[in-house]
């Protein structure tokens, strides 16, 4: 489903080079729930951000879907992103002109859905992560836990083939990181493959796996009880 090869990933400025990325061989399949740990600096987004096809990386191979991604040019790359990928970030990047059904309602205009259908899955999105009742308020006018639900609502409401997250609950608390990650659970439930970057030993215990980096590395991966 997807899959890294010795994926290396080096920044260059100037004359100094940071190899943070050493040769990663990953493998989810379909319908997994994989969570990502290791300490601060090992990596961890780096590998996200490859992966998930945000960044290019130094060397090696990603394949997902069955395709490989290498070959694709910046136009697939976006496309294949746009229809088949779904992202979730800590700081939720929720555009903050828009409304809360808007910002969800967005990427499936951009994927030609009609105005109708985009803004009836937008609202079944946001019923779902329990904010029916917020379709109207801006960014601003929620509070951090409903702002990420919101953002999780976009990331989840095309059906992407993979939902990727980087700390989805680092800047919440404890009852907004428990609605988030309950979010997560039903959806991998429903058979949503999901990768997710976290720094809490209790949210990864909820995924099917654990993949932990260190130093540009993958060291371990154990299944969960
Ligand atoms: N654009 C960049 N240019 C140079 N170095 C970078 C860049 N992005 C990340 N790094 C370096 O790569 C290393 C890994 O960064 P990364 O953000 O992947 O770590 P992380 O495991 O996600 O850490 P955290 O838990 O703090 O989020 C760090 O040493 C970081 O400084
Ligand atoms: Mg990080």
């Amino acid at each position: 489903m997807i899959e890294t090869r010795n994926l290396t990933k080096t920044f260059k400025h100037g004359n100094i080079e940071t190899h943070v990325l050493k040769g990663i061989d990953f493998r989810a399949e379909s319908g997994e729930f994989i969570a990502i740990m290791g300490r601060s600096g090992a990596g961890k987004s780096t590998f996200l951000y490859q992966m998930s096809l945000l960044d290019v990386p130094t060397s090696g191979e990603i394949v997902i879907d069955g395709e490989h991604t290498h070959a694709m040019n910046q136009a697939k790359r976006a496309r294949f992103r746009l229809f088949r990928c779904g992202y979730v970030f800590q700081d939720y990047a929720l555009l903050p002109e828009l409304s809360a059904i808007e910002n969800v309602a967005l990427p499936l205009l951009m994927q030609n859905l009609n105005k109708t259908k985009a803004f009836s899955r937008a609202y079944e999105a946001l019923e779902k992560v329990g904010l029916g009742h917020r379709l109207e308020n801006i960014p601003s006018n929620l509070s951090g836990g409903e702002q990420q639900r919101v953002s999780v609502a976009r990331a989840f409401a095309h059906r992407p083939k993979i939902l990727f997250a980087d700390e989805p609950t680092a800047n919440l608390d404890n009852e907004s990181s428990a609605l988030v990650m309950n979010i997560f659970r039903e959806l991998h439930r429903e058979g949503q493959t999901i990768i997710m970057v976290t720094h809490e030993e209790q949210y990864a215990r909820m995924a099917g796996k654990i993949a932990k980096i260190d130093d540009g590395r993958i060291i371990s991966v154990t299944n969960n009880g």
